[in-house]
């Protein structure tokens, strides 16, 4: 499975259940990259989605022992070991990891790769992502060209896991 991410320099992703910044082309990104796949999240990304509506044209796996959703047209899992049980049912590669920091924090080590949106910026945060520079296991394999929008620099990246644990 795989894990996208957009970060600022602090590797912050979220501030008071909202994102830190809404990049047009990285949302595209986020699009290509996850349709028609799997998209796992925790119950609380789920609700800042607009709306509180899965995404199109993707599985959507919402992690939450609390939930009590009415819509079928997700899927929930109230622990671990019943998130890996619905998982097996797919092929990991189509699997992606979107938050949010319980979430990646936890399903981060059976992650292989991790597409990673570097905003150069530092925001006010409350949430974060690992510091995949500080891990040994992750190494990153590739970065963009710099981009810009509304004067926000930003690039993508990403990184690889040498030793994933199996699910
Ligand atoms: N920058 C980015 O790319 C990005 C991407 C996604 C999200 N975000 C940001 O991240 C923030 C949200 O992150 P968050 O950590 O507060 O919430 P979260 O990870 O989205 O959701 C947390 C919830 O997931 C459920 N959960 C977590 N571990 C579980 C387990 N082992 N078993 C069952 N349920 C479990 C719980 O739901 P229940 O309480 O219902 O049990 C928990 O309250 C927001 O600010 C959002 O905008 C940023």
């Amino acid at each position: 499975m795989k894990a996208i991410v957009a970060v600022d320099l602090n590797w912050a992703i979220g501030c008071k259940g909202n994102l830190l910044e809404r990049i047009p082309e990285d949302m595209r990104f986020f699009k290509q990259m996850t349709l028609g796949k799997v998209v796992v999240m925790g119950r609380k990304t789920f609700e800042s989605l607009p709306g509180k509506e899965p995404l199109k044209d993707r599985v959507n796996i919402i992690l939450s022992k609390s939930g009590d959703f009415e819509n079928d047209k997700i899927i929930v899992c109230p622990s671990l070991d019943e998130l890996f049980c619905e998982l097996k049912k797919y092929n990991s590669d189509d699997i992606f990891i979107i938050g949010g920091e319980a979430v990646y924090t936890l399903l981060l080590p059976y992650c292989s790769e991790a597409y990673v949106t570097k905003i150069d910026n530092e925001y006010p945060a409350d949430k974060y992502f690992p510091n995949l520079d500080e891990m040994g296991e992750w190494e990153q394999v590739s970065i963009s060209e710099a981009k810009e929008y509304n004067n926000i620099r930003y690039s993508f990246l990403k990184y690889v896991n040498k030793s994933p644990k199996v699910l």
